[in-house]
């Protein structure tokens, strides 16, 4: 059902895209590409036959983004499905409820987290990381009367929030926000600073955001590459096909090489700037898979699990992180985990990748300057470096107290039902200062 949902979602996205064309009585796209929707729903075609799904989408879509375009050339009046932009919204909202009665995203370590997480009954819990709920879903299970601060900075998820506020009245309250928004957001519902019990991180993306395509973050969904968490809440800020299209060569290979990791970023960084010059700006997410792509000779890269991986998986993670801004933000969510938590009050987090969790290491360690994830490695071997016995001090001296002595991974059986968990690092802390 859930993907039915997401399914629905997507294709009213597509029609978003097309107008009606009043004078176009019987020859109107959209009109064929509603009917052509109709009917398969009537067939129940979309609920129970993926690859038909599959094919169907990536039909309307050339459809959609006009291919055609001296075919059917096109007048902006209205959006194809006859509703306003307003319209669409609520109608989003009310197949979400229709359609999900499960979560779509599984929830990552689940019972690894309630387990660190300890929530008791009547206690506040803040899940900086709503998605579609899962962890805090089995949070209001196990603690009676609990109350779920929810925050995420996706407007989809905050329309899950609601959802679940509105199934648990009084005891969920949903927020919409970046983390570094969490402070004004807190503020305004009367949330003190040290008074909230425990704090959950599950950091990245969700399965909502990467099974999207139109929210372009997936390499292997064909979308317009957009990889904003936000959605169109700050319209000013620059997707990603900005940045690809605006950034410099030197900033393009800083930004693949640092949160790509990626080996080849300066050659990706050559291709993507002579693409500009060559023939166009890249738009949609099969044009930066396909040129990055190009980079590679014969080349096939396999992931953690030994299956084959994109070449441009690590562009692609490059791309997000930056126009996320996703990096400071965990180091700022962190911050205020600390100031709003009780003394004794529990921080969990998830990551998925050594940049991610580098920064929570620094933080539960102590390892900080000025509240900054101190850049330099966490073992001084330099001895030029200068260390003065206040720094030492300020350094080391951690404001938390770490509940596991080593990270904890899934377990095996995990990863093999929810391949979106393999690279799930946990760590648990107490705040101690
Ligand atoms: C892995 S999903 C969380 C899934 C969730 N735990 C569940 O069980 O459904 C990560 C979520 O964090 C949100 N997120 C990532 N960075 C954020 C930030 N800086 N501020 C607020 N939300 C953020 C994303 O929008 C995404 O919905």
């Amino acid at each position: 059902m859930a993907a039915a949902a997401g399914n629905y979602k997507r294709i009213l996205q597509l029609l978003e895209k097309w107008p009606i064309e009043e004078g176009k009585t019987g020859r109107d796209l959209g009109e064929f590409i509603r009917n052509k929707i109709n009917r398969a729903y009537k067939e129940n075609k979309f609920e129970t036959d993926f690859k038909y799904w599959d094919s169907q989408f990536l039909s309307l879509q050339r459809l959609v983004n006009n291919e055609y375009r001296n075919k059917y050339p096109r007048v902006l009046v209205s959006s194809a499905t006859g509703l306003t932009d307003q319209m669409i919204k609520k109608m989003y909202k009310h197949l979400i409820r229709k359609f999900c009665t499960a979560t779509p995203h599984k929830p990552v370590m689940l019972k690894e987290v309630l387990h660190f997480l300890q929530p008791e009954a009547e206690q506040t819990v803040l899940d900086m990381t709503f998605g579609s709920g899962g962890h805090s879903r089995q949070i209001l299970k196990e603690a009676p009367n609990v109350k779920i601060i929810a925050l995420d900075r996706d407007p989809l998820a905050y329309g899950y929030a609601e959802k679940l506020a509105e199934e648990f009245p009084d005891q969920v309250v949903p927020l919409l926000g970046r983390f570094s928004e969490a402070p004004d957001l807190l503020r305004k519902h009367n949330v003190k600073q040290r008074s909230i019990d425990a704090i959950l991180f599950d950091f990245g993306c969700s399965s909502m955001q990467f099974d999207t395509p139109s929210r372009g973050f997936s390499v292997s969904h064909n979308g317009p590459l957009d990889m904003r968490m936000d959605s169109n809440r700050f319209p000013e800020d620059p997707t990603a096909a900005d940045v690809l299209a605006k950034a410099s060569e030197e900033d393009l290979y800083k930004i693949i090489k640092t949160y790509g990791q990626e080996k080849k970023a300066k050659k990706i960084a050559r291709a993507i700037v002579e693409a500009r010059y060559l023939f166009k700006t890249l738009t949609t997410t099969e044009e930066l898979a396909d040129l990055v792509d190009s980079v590679f000779d014969e080349e096939i890269r396999v992931d953690k699990l030994q299956r084959p991986s994109h070449n441009a998986t690590k562009t692609f993670q490059a791309l997000r992180i930056f126009v996320n801004n996703e990096l400071n933000e965990i180091n700022y969510g962190l911050i205020i985990a600390h100031k709003y938590l009780k003394l004794g009050g529990r921080v969990v987090t998830l990551t998925f990748h050594s940049l991610e969790d580098v920064i929570v290491k620094r933080h539960l360690l102590g390892n900080l300057i000025a509240d900054t994830a101190n850049p330099l490695p966490l073992k001084y071997s330099s001895h030029s470096f200068d260390l003065d016995g206040n720094l030492v001090k300020d350094v080391m001296e951690s404001n938390w107290l770490s509940l596991n002595k080593h990270v904890l991974v899934p377990k095996h059986e995990e990863v093999e039902n929810n391949p979106r968990s393999r690279s799930a690092k946990l760590r648990a802390a107490v705040r101690i200062r």
